[in-house]
């Protein structure tokens, strides 16, 4: 198992359950983040990616996006230092110029001083939306063939994978999904081709680390055979 990725669904749904404002449903989600990360450096995997930002999240209240974009500052700056003391690097995917530049700063900071560790890589998606990285890949690639860098022929899926934003990082083995939707909600379309997905009914500010063991020994007990017998 070495890439986990995760569709953090529900904190708004949590909050409603208690009466509380959806932005306090973000912030217990903020906790579940750093109960899963704990878990997946027990369980050795090499990658994790979140998904704590779509494009689409662009149209909530500006309040509830400003919540958001101030727990990802909280986040960030308590952060920092642990992961570098952990060996963990930190990448952010999606249009990360659309983020307010104080998030976009931590994010420059963490990632250029975390660029050479090795136990983990933490993949944040930011205004994330997998349409958007594979229309973004056929630009850069339309623009390589018309700088006579490629020909047509030269495009391949592998070649095509080398223009996504998660271009050094394999794709995942287990996809989650909190909140018991079945839905990707244009989340990594192209690298979850071949995912396992498991859906968990809990809502995202409920998840623990024993929720994380049961998903992976669900992956465990799977029989992936990729297209093949
Ligand atoms: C989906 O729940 C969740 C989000 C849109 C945001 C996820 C963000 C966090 C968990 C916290 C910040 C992230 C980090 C990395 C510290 P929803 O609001 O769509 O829930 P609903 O479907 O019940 O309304």
């Amino acid at each position: 198992m070495k890439h986990i990725a995760i569709i953090m669904d529900g904190n708004g749904r949590w909050a409603k359950e208690r009466g509380l404002p959806r932005a306090e449903g973000h912030r217990a989600g903020a906790e579940s983040v750093r109960e899963v990360m704990d878990a997946c450096k027990e369980l050795g995997v090499k990658y994790l990616t979140l998904y704590a930002f779509s494009s689409e999240n662009w149209n909530r209240p500006e309040a509830e996006i400003e919540a958001l974009m101030t727990l990802l500052d909280t986040f960030l700056d308590e952060k920092a230092e642990e992961l570098d003391k952990q060996n963990v690097r930190l990448k952010a995917i999606g249009q990360i110029e659309r983020l307010p530049q104080s998030t976009r700063d931590r994010l420059e900071r963490i990632q250029a001083h975390t660029a050479k560790n090795d136990s983990m890589t933490l993949v944040l998606a930011l205004s994330y939306g997998a349409r958007e990285e594979i229309t973004h890949a056929a630009k850069s690639i339309a623009q390589a063939a018309i700088d006579g860098k490629i020909s047509p022929e030269d495009i391949t899926n592998d070649l095509f994978a080398q223009h996504l934003y998660t271009a050094d990082i394999p794709d995942p083995d287990l996809l989650i999904r909190t909140s018991g939707e079945m839905r990707i909600s244009n989340f990594l379309l192209w690298q979850i081709s071949y995912s396992e997905i498991v859906i968990v009914k809990k809502m995202w500010p409920d998840f623990r680390q024993g929720d994380l063991f049961a998903a992976v020994e669900e992956f465990n007990k799977r029989h992936r055979r990729f297209g093949a017998l």
